[in-house]
């Protein structure tokens, strides 16, 4: 397609055609091998699995069950019709109230209910994706920059910098204290950006942590405050993961770090929410600004017309998030569904000799692959990327699109298939494993890190050059980009 008119004028705006989708990247190249190989048990047994997008698929018959039992929730049904006017002419962008205080309920009760969230502060936007796109438009201005702890969610590239042209400085974070966020990263990222003549706007932190799967300990969220409060910057706190912690020790949110210490100024202080994990609905949009400053929430609330939550799924999730009993059963049920995929994956890539870091949140694992590369960089991270994705056919990120400064990490998604396709897909890696590396002894507790990959470079060339690669600029019929990402 062309983007130069026939007088060299450009058809289309910058934003139009650079980069900033980061479209190309390996993150989604990975859906579209899926895409283009999706596995099916009977149709396609040896097809690509998934296991590259967050999705929380393990309680789908709980809100089934749910939905048979209540269908007044919906106007769509018999006995909801009624409110059908009423909701179809609903057009403010305040939200319907009780949709705001079935928000506000929930959030608290994610939290464990040590905190209460005020329902005139919550911000409608479509997904976290739209929340943090508007929290950044209402704090910063292009050029402006956000610190964020790698590994960092692939997304956020785009959500926050993209139509905005505010940017993303890396705070870079090891694996030899677990990726933990200190003062001293905070500071030095920070300087940096001073000495390269960078106004840091704020820090955004993701609490739970994807791709990570772990959660920020009191001491590290004490940290961050001090810190953006020294510096006067904003703290952004996407908190979207909170009830996928399915094990001790307990998911903090910034919410409840701010009510215990009164001198923290909150005014800089904001909160990314949605219902895309917790419950499972990225596609019902329903994403959040909670903001602790009433100039951020009444600018927020005007910006949130260009992506509001539509007003029939408003309805329905007020129904539903304002019935205590199932919300009781279904967060207590899902952080155990959560819990035994966890346990069964991270037992099954034991037996293979493969460790992860050690999680108690989220939708996957942060794999450790460090001992199968070649060497030590992204090349050899991307070559063995290559390798899983075209011969073991198992779409898992590589680190490298979460921006992680150590290559051989992956991050490998648990809860968006079934069982038997889990069966498979720890079947392969085993298999994988063992063809080419040492054979794993079973009993063995922790990483080998004699576990080295035999591969050739004859073969590994063999698999870069295969046409199973598709080009990041192939034209595919369906995208997954269409769809909203994970
Ligand atoms: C940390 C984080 N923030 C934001 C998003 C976007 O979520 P939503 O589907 O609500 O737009 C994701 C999606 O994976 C995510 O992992």
């Amino acid at each position: 397609m062309s983007y130069v008119s026939s007088n060299r004028k450009p058809l289309l705006s910058r934003k139009a055609t650079n980069d900033g989708h980061a479209e190309k990247s390996p993150y989604f190249d990975g859906w579209k091998a899926y895409d283009k190989d999706p596995f099916h048990p009977t149709q396609n047994p040896s097809g690509v699995i998934q296991m590259g997008l967050a999705e929380h698929q393990l309680c789908f018959d709980l809100v089934q069950e749910w939905l048979v039992s209540n269908p007044e929730a919906s106007i769509c049904t018999k006995k909801g019709v009624d409110k059908f006017r009423d909701i179809a002419l609903f057009q403010d962008y305040h939200g319907l109230p009780a949709f705001r205080n079935a928000v506000a309920k929930f959030m608290g009760r994610v939290r464990g209910d040590k905190v209460k969230f005020d329902p005139d502060r919550i911000v409608m936007s479509g997904g976290a994706t739209g929340a943090h796109e508007m929290i950044t438009f209402c704090l910063a201005d292009p050029g402006d920059a956000f610190l964020v702890p790698t590994p960092y969610y692939a997304g956020f590239d785009r959500d926050l910098c993209w139509r905005t042209e505010a940017r993303l400085l890396p705070v870079v974070c090891h694996s030899s204290n677990n990726f933990k966020v200190t003062r001293k990263a905070l500071e030095e990222a920070y300087a940096k950006a001073v000495e390269a003549n960078i106004s840091v706007k704020g820090l955004l932190l993701t609490n739970p942590s994807n791709p990570l799967g772990t959660i920020l300990d009191r001491d590290t969220l004490r940290e961050a405050m001090s810190f953006i409060n020294e510096k006067n910057i904003h703290l952004i706190c996407d908190e979207i993961y909170a009830a996928t912690v399915f094990r001790q020790p307990d998911f903090i949110s910034i919410a409840e770090i701010i009510e215990e210490d009164q001198e923290y100024n909150r005014n800089l202080v904001h909160i990314i929410y949605s219902l895309s994990k917790d419950m499972g609905f990225p596609g019902f949009r329903v994403g959040i600004v909670y903001s602790y400053n009433d100039a951020v929430v009444e600018c927020g609330r005007k910006m949130s017309s260009f992506g509001l939550v539509s007003s029939q799924t408003q309805y329905l999730i007020a129904s539903m998030l304002s019935d205590d009993q199932f919300i009781g059963k279904f967060l207590l049920e899902s952080a155990g569904r959560l819990a035994t995929r966890h346990t069964d994956f991270t037992d099954g890539l034991r037996q293979a000799g493969i460790k992860c870091l050690n999680g108690n949140a989220g939708l996957f694992l942060w794999m450790d692959l460090r001992g199968l590369l070649m060497d030590s960089t992204v090349e050899a991270e991307m070559a063995l990327w290559q390798v899983i994705i075209n011969d073991v056919k198992l779409n898992v990120s590589p680190g490298s699109s979460f921006h992680c400064s150590e290559p051989g990490w992956f991050r490998v998604c648990i809860a968006n298939m079934n069982e038997e396709t889990t069966k498979v897909a720890l079947e392969r890696i085993r298999e994988f494993v063992l063809r080419n590396g040492n054979k794993p002894n079973r009993k063995e507790k922790c990483w080998q890190s004699d576990l080295r990959l035999r591969l050739s470079f004859r073969r590994m060339d063999e698999v870069l050059r295969s046409p199973c690669i598709m080009s990041p600029h192939s034209p595919i019929p369906q995208s997954p980009l269409v769809r909203t990402r994970t």
